[in-house]
């Protein structure tokens, strides 16, 4: 069987839909927090199991029978480790021959802090001794989306990042790279960066929003101490606003570019253009 933990997450149901395209439902175990939250799957067939990555008792039951395990990295983004260590701890336990793991863009190497409890997943996975392919995720352009209501709003995007380029991609090509590498063979051992075939500073990221929308809407680079607190006072918490700044200045640096093509590759298509997933998120 093949499980995808946060599989009511806005990832995992996509690499849950990609799945469900080559296997049996019965072969496909939603693990979730709440199974209240994924009827939907169970009513097609799909094996829906509690899986909540504070509660150890719920992963060893989880994965009871699992082959193949994509664990989505938690979004509590400051402590996230041992809840990861704990889904680790369950594939071993369970025997699993395959543990896909949702990493960050070059976390080797990435000044981002963000990237810090990624490595440190990534080193228990090779410690646990579990077969294991990482999957080092880019941003997600929704991200960068999810100001698009407030930039048609003011006029304009605002981050940290100057004119760095991010090789951002759509979940919908993260979510097809993962379910590729769950039902391939001879994953073990592979660390994948998966990135966009094309990248786009946050000033491109305005004009194509200007040239879609017909409004005019710029990018205002702001000091990162600045836009963590825009990103406060649009209510995201403290520590997650400091990280996302933190990572804006780290992209600033090159952090979350690469044109290595490996996302592309794996899903044997061309990414979703930004210009695609523009047109699909403005209003109307
Ligand atoms: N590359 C990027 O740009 C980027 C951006 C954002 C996030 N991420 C990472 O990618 C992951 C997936 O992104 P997403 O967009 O799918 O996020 P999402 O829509 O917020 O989904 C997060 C998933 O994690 C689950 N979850 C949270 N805490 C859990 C726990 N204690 N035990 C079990 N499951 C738990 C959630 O369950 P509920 O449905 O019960 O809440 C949900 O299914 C995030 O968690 C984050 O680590 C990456």
């Amino acid at each position: 069987m093949y499980a995808v933990t946060g599989a009511s997450g806005q990832l995992g149901r996509l690499v849950i839909e990609r799945l469900l395209e080559t296997l049996p439902a019965s072969q496909v175990v939603a693990a979730v927090r709440d199974p209240g939250k994924v009827r939907h799957l169970a009513e097609r067939g799909v094996v829906v199991r509690e899986a909540d990555y504070t509660r150890p008792e719920t992963l060893s039951a989880a994965l009871t029978g699992v082959d193949k395990l994509l664990l989505i990295s938690s979004t509590e983004v400051s402590g996230r480790l041992p809840l990861h260590c704990a889904v680790i701890e369950a594939a071993h336990a369970a025997g699993v021959s395959l543990l896909a793991y949702t990493s960050m863009l070059h976390a080797d190497i990435s000044p981002a802090r963000l990237a810090v409890e990624h490595l440190q997943t990534e080193a228990a996975i090779k410690a646990s001794g579990v077969p294991a392919v990482i999957l080092r995720n880019g941003w997600y352009t929704e991200n960068h989306l999810m100001a698009l209501p407030a930039a048609l709003e003011h006029g304009a995007f605002v981050g940290a990042a100057k004119d760095g380029r991010f090789s951002s991609a759509a979940r919908a090509d993260y979510a097809a790279a993962a379910a590729v590498v769950l039902t391939s063979e001879r994953q073990a051992g592979r660390t994948y960066e998966l990135a966009a075939d094309t990248a786009f500073t946050l000033a491109d990221l305005a004009t194509e929003v200007s040239r879609q929308s017909g409004k005019a809407v710029a990018y205002n680079d702001l000091p990162p101490e600045a836009y963590e607190g825009v990103l406060a006072n649009a209510g995201i918490p403290a520590d997650l606003a400091a990280l996302l700044a933190d990572a804006d200045v780290a992209a600033s640096r090159g952090a979350l570019f690469d044109d290595g093509g490996e996302l592309s590759k794996l899903i044997g298509r061309p990414t979703t253009s930004l210009e695609t997933l523009v047109a699909a998120a403005l209003p109307g």
